[in-house]
C-alpha cells in the first residue's frame, strides 16, 4: 500500500506533470514537424500499394535517388509494407478523413490484407531464419484492430512454431542466422545471434497468449536473458553479433556485421534493443527488462548528436557518416513505448524525458530525411554501410513504417491532435493504449 507521504508526492508530481504537459501541448504543434501528417505520406503509400508490382513483389529499398526496388516476399522486410497500410487504417480511425488521397479515403484495411497475401506461403518455406517474427507483423496489426481474428492468430502461431524450432537450450537463444562467422576458428559449431532478434520474441509471446503453450514463453525469456547477459557492454552500448558454440553455449566471438567496427555501437542495433526490451517488459512485467530498456534509452540519449543520427555511434566524423533515419524512427518508437510504461507506473518525470527524446528524434529526422520527390516517405536511411557494396542514403520500408507509427503513437497518447484540431479517439478504434499491441 502507498504510504500517505508517497501518495501526496505522487499527486504533486502528477499535478506538476499535468501543468508541464499542458504548456508543452500548446507548442507541440511547432515542436513536432507537420510532415508527420503531411498528405504526401498517404499519397506515397497508396501509390506503392497500387503499383503494378502488387504482391507477390514487395518494396525492399530505394535507389539513392528514391526509386523503390521490388523483390521476392522471401525477405525479412516483407511485413513492413502491409503493416504500414494497417497503420494508416488505424490513423484513419484515430482521425477520420486524415488519410484521404486526392479527396477520397482509401480502404487501407483491405489493402493491408491484400498485401499480407503472400505471407502465409512463407510458413516453413523461407530463407529468413529468425526473421519470421518480423514477417508475421501484419497479422499482429490485424489483431490490433480485430483481436479475435483466428486466421491472423493461426499465422502468428505457425511463425512462432518455426521460430521456436530454432532454439537451442545449450545456448539459451533462438538462432538468428544459419551461416557461420567468417573468422571463427571452429565454424562447425557456430551459432550466430544478432541483437535484432529481440524484435522477433514478440511473436513468441503473442503465440503464448493465444495458446498458453508455455514453451513459447520460456524460449522468449531465455533468449531475452541470454542477450541481456552477452550483447551489452558495461556502458550499455551493444555488439551486433554474438557467436556461440552451439554444443556448449560458450561465447566464441562478438563482432559486427552491419556496424562500423566490432567495438562500435550500430545505432539500429541499439534501437532494436531499446524497442525490444520495452516490449518484453510490456508482455512479461519483469523488472529486469524495464531496467534494461531504461539503461539503453539513457545510452541512446547521451550519444545522439544534435544534428542527426549517424548509422553508427562510433563511425568516424570524416567523411561525414551517413545518417540512419530508420534507426532514429525505431528508437523514437521505443522511447514512446517506454514513456507509456512509465506513465502506467506514475513515473511522470521519466515519461516526459522519454517522450521528449522521441520528439527530438522525430524533429531531427524530418529536418534531413523528409524528401517529397522520393517514392519513399523518408530518405537517408542506411541499410548497411559495412558490407560491400555499401547502401546508405536510401529509403527503407521500416523507416516509413515507424514514421507512420510514431505519428499514431503521438495521436493515440493525446500528445498531438488530429490535423483538423480534434482529439484523436483511440477508444473508438478499439486500440488499447496500455497494452503491447499498441
Ligand atoms: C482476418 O485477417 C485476415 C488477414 O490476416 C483477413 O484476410 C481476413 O479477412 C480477416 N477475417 C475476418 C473475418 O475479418
Ligand atoms: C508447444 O510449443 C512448442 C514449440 O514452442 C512445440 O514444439 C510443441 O509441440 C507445442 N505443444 C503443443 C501441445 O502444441
Ligand atoms: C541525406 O541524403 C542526401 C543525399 O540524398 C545527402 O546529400 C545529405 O547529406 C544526407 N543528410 C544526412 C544528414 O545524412
Ligand atoms: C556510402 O555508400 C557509397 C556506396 O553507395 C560508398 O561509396 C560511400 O563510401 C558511403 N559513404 C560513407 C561516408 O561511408
Amino acid at each position: 500500500m502507498l504510504s500517505a507521504r508517497t501518495a501526496v508526492a505522487a499527486v504533486l508530481a502528477a499535478a506538476a506533470f499535468a501543468r508541464a504537459a499542458t504548456t508543452e501541448n500548446l507548442n507541440l504543434g511547432s515542436k513536432l514537424p507537420a510532415e508527420l501528417f503531411d498528405p504526401l505520406v498517404a499519397k506515397k503509400v497508396l501509390a506503392m500499394a497500387q503499383s503494378s508490382f502488387s504482391p507477390p513483389a514487395y518494396p525492399s529499398i530505394t535507389s539513392t535517388s528514391g526509386v523503390w526496388q521490388w523483390g521476392s516476399p522471401d525477405n525479412w522486410i516483407t511485413g513492413f509494407f502491409p503493416s504500414t497500410l494497417y497503420q494508416l487504417a488505424k490513423r484513419e480511425c484515430l482521425c477520420p478523413g486524415s488519410t484521404a488521397v486526392d479527396g477520397a479515403v482509401p480502404d487501407w484495411l483491405e489493402l493491408g490484407r491484400t498485401w499480407s497475401g503472400a505471407i502465409p506461403s512463407l510458413h516453413w518455406h523461407n530463407g529468413q531464419g529468425h526473421d519470421v517474427g518480423f514477417i508475421s507483423w501484419p497479422f499482429a496489426e490485424e489483431l490490433g484492430l480485430f483481436p479475435k481474428n483466428q486466421t491472423a492468430r493461426d499465422n502468428i502461431i505457425e511463425f512462432a512454431l518455426e521460430l521456436s524450432s530454432r532454439y537451442a537450450k545449450e545456448v539459451g537463444c533462438t538462432r538468428s542466422w544459419d551461416w557461420s562467422s567468417s573468422t571463427s576458428p571452429t565454424p562447425a559449431t557456430d551459432f550466430l545471434v544478432i541483437i535484432d532478434n529481440l524484435m522477433n520474441l514478440e511473436t513468441l509471446l503473442q503465440a503464448y497468449d493465444f495458446t498458453k503453450n508455455k514453451t513459447f514463453y520460456d524460449v522468449a525469456i531465455d533468449h531475452a536473458d541470454t542477450t541481456l547477459k552477452n550483447h551489452f557492454r558495461d556502458d550499455w552500448g551493444s555488439w551486433h553479433v554474438v557467436n556461440y558454440d552451439h554444443l556448449t553455449g560458450e561465447v566464441k566471438e562478438k563482432y559486427t556485421q552491419q556496424g562500423y567496427s566490432d567495438d562500435s555501437t550500430w545505432t539500429r542495433g541499439e534501437a532494436w534493443g531499446l524497442h525490444g526490451y520495452s516490449k518484453l517488459y510490456q508482455y512479461t512485467k519483469k523488472p529486469r527488462y524495464l531496467d534494461a530498456a531504461r539503461n539503453i534509452a539513457k545510452y541512446y540519449l547521451r550519444r545522439t548528436p544534435k544534428a542527426y543520427l549517424p548509422w553508427d555511434f562510433d563511425a568516424p566524423k570524416e567523411p561525414m557518416p551517413p545518417a540512419d533515419a530508420s534507426a532514429a524512427m525505431i528508437a523514437a518508437a521505443g522511447f514512446q513505448l517506454l514513456a507509456q510504461i512509465e506513465k502506467s507506473q506514475w513515473n511522470l518525470i521519466g515519461a516526459a524525458q522519454w517522450d521528449n527524446a522521441a520528439h527530438m528524434l522525430i524533429s531531427q529526422t524530418a529536418s534531413y530525411a523528409w524528401n517529397p520527390s522520393w517514392q519513399s516517405v523518408l530518405s537517408n536511411s542506411t541499410r548497411d554501410n559495412h558490407g560491400i557494396p555499401h547502401s546508405n542514403n536510401t529509403g527503407l520500408p521500416y523507416a516509413d513504417y515507424y514514421w507512420v507509427k510514431n505519428g499514431n503513437y503521438l495521436l493515440a497518447s493525446g500528445q498531438l491532435r488530429c490535423p483538423n484540431g480534434k482529439r484523436a479517439s483511440a477508444s473508438r478504434c478499439g486500440i488499447d493504449l496500455t497494452g503491447p499491441t499498441f
